[in-house]
């Protein structure tokens, strides 16, 4: 078998995928909130795998979708019908994980794979079954004992399929199909500045409930300095009247209330000595939610986040965002993140540039660095993927991009950490964006009144005054409708060279709070040269010092998220001993070698810790 067999041209394949968005007659899954917290039975490790690049067992030689999804993991049997494929003589791969860098043959594939595991399971009385996936890159069906379970859209947010009746006792399956192929009317859509790392890429488990379960709740802060906690518990299946309990044993809280109609109980109490979490005192405490027969442990931080004409309040004080962007890039090995390592690596590079801020771009990343956020302190950005080019005026892709948006509010509104929603990165100014994003916000602040939404925008700079003065304006239309201005340039890099920071000013049509989502330039690591020198980690080192000399000018700047922490990969960046396939605006290589414009960054964020701004 020639090693290139994987390597199809994705043509053909893109055509016939072009059909394959989740149809409403999809089998939709549920996503359970706290899920790490619950009993769970870990279906990592080794997975069978069949590579398919043309989709031939979804589909059959007309490109129709075959009546019960071929790669069902049927037995060759008696029956004599004919089975091409055996997943027990395939080859593995590990999960969590992404075939692109697990694979030499897999680094450039995108398209459909199979993942088959077998495993043992005893049913039990008054007992719920879900298969979770914290995340499945890109598009994903999955069968238990050869029976469709659910399909999902969206590379990075978990999902969790009822499989309680599809389950028997002793030798059980699961088939996943995952397929990454980049599409127009997805998000993201066909062009992005990262890997497009496809597979079973975050945890796989089952996870058991009582027969009436929570699956959602949330408990915040109420804003207003009142020191009152607001929330609510959903509970699936309950009779209205349902009692729910919530416990902070800590505090020696104890409330009960009912659900309503639809499983809803509401809660507001006082909560007198409640410590704020803030990244000075990261202050969790352990919550217990007790319902039907669930019960569910949470460990939340309580504070308040909220924007006051320019400024940024965290619980009712004025508090500068010292970020760092990063992806979610797996430190030394490459490949997507996922372990708890890699967010200890990542986040503790963040702690030690002084950063009490990151923005996770441009998508949800694992649920370990949101828990790893709230227990060291760190404040963050978490976005979703609409970035660049999105089909603006196709439903289909609106109402996936909400899915995402409203499946990654769910997984982490009881994070702390998380104080901004982005709905967006780098998006044209047009009539039909303003609308989509418009609806975005919209549900963001529906889902979650309680944090604040942001995007990415791009600006407009006027023409250079008499005096060499240019002026970089805030004008975007989408900032009406947001909370937080994130604003990215490259001045230094993709404009002019760094001196041009001492030449720009800033102006915002809104009284808004402003945080400079990205700014950087490539160096790589060890290359070194004149301040003049592109490439080098000289001339980035200067791009910091002269933007960091021209944002103390913004009076409402409120905080920075420069790009970026770690190099990361990506199919754009192919130059050769330099970028080899690596966006390398790191302030840290991909290796771990930290850059002198770290040490820079490093320098000003321990000023302005002494010093807050
Ligand atoms: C853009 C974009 C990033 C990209 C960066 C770059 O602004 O948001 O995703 O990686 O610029 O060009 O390095």
């Amino acid at each position: 078998m020639s090693p290139n067999r994987y390597v199809f041209s994705s043509l053909f394949l893109a055509a016939a995928l072009c059909t394959k968005v989740l149809q409403a007659a999809d089998q939709k899954p549920t996503l359970l909130v706290d899920a790490d917290h619950r009993t769970s039975i870990s279906l990592d490790g080794d997975w069978h795998v069949i590579v398919d690049p043309y989709d031939n067992g979804y589909y059959d030689f007309r490109m129709q979708p075959r009546a019960d999804g071929y790669f069902r993991n049927e037995k060759p049997d008696a029956s004599g019908r004919l089975i091409e494929y055996d997943f027990s003589k395939s080859a593995t791969l590990k999960v969590p994980g992404d075939w692109n860098s697990e694979r030499d043959s897999l680094f450039f594939y995108e398209g459909t794979l199979w993942y088959e595991k077998d495993f043992q399971y005893q049913r039990k009385p008054g007992t719920r079954t879900f298969l979770h996936v914290g995340a499945a890159n890109y598009l994903s069906h999955v069968w238990v004992n050869g029976k469709k379970a659910c399909d999902h859209e969206g590379g990075f947010t978990p999902f969790d399929c009822e499989v309680t009746n599809l389950l028997g006792d002793g030798n059980n399956f699961a088939v996943i199909y995952v397929n990454d192929q980049r599409r127009a009317d997805a998000a993201p859509t066909l062009n992005t500045d990262w890997w497009n790392y496809g597979g079973l890429t975050r945890d796989v488990s089952l996870i058991e409930t009582p027969q009436t379960f929570v699956d959602d709740y949330s408990f915040a802060l109420q804003r207003g300095g009142g020191g009152s906690i607001g929330g609510w518990v959903h509970v699936v299946d309950a009779p209205a009247g349902t009692p729910v309990i919530v416990k902070i044993p800590e505090l020696n809280i104890s409330q009960r209330a009912s659900t309503d109609a639809q499983g809803r109980a509401a809660f507001s109490f006082h909560a007198p000595n409640l410590q704020h979490w803030s990244p000075e005192n990261p202050k969790l405490y352990d919550v217990e939610i007790i319902a039907g027969g669930d019960h569910l442990k949470d460990a939340i931080g309580f504070r308040t986040v909220e924007v006051e004409g320019d400024n940024i309040l965290l619980n009712g004080k004025s508090v500068f965002l010292r970020g760092v962007s990063l992806h979610a890039e797996a430190p030394y090995r490459s490949g997507r993140a996922w372990s708890e390592q890699d967010a200890e690596t990542l986040l503790g590079w963040a702690k030690e540039l002084g950063a009490n801020f990151v923005r996770l771009a441009h998508y949800p990343h694992d649920e370990r660095m949101t828990r790893l956020a709230d227990r060291m302190g760190i404040m963050v950005w978490s976005e979703v993927p609409v970035y660049w080019m999105i089909q603006w005026d196709n439903p289909a892709t609106l109402a996936n991009a909400t899915n995402q948006l409203r499946e990654m509010i769910r997984r982490d509104r009881n994070k702390a950490s998380v104080v901004l929603w982005s709905v967006a990165n780098e998006t044209p100014n047009t009539p039909a964006r303003l609308a989509f994003l418009e609806s975005l916000i919209n549900t963001a602040h529906t889902d979650d009144p309680t944090r604040l939404v942001t995007a990415a925008l791009l600006v407009t700079t006027q023409p250079e005054s008499p005096e060499g003065i240019r002026t970089k304006v805030i004008d975007d239309p989408l900032g009406k409708y947001l909370d937080v201005l994130g604003s990215n340039e490259y001045i230094g890099w993709y404009e002019g060279t760094p001196d041009l920071a001492s030449r720009t000013r800033w102006q915002s049509k809104y009284n808004k709070p402003l945080i400079i989502s990205e700014f950087g330039g490539d160096a790589k690591f060890g290359l070194h040269g004149e301040p003049t020198e592109r490439w080098t980690e000289e001339y980035q080192a200067e791009i910091y010092r002269q933007q960091i000399a021209m944002l103390k000018q913004i009076p409402f700047l409120r905080g920075l998220s420069p790009w970026i922490l770690m190099d990361f990969r990506s199919p754009r960046r192919e130059l050769p001993g330099i970028q080899d396939f690596y966006n390398r605006k790191g302030l840290v290589s991909n290796e771990g070698q930290k850059k002198k414009a770290f040490l820079v960054l490093q320098e000003y964020y321990k000023s302005l810790a002494t010093q807050p701004r």
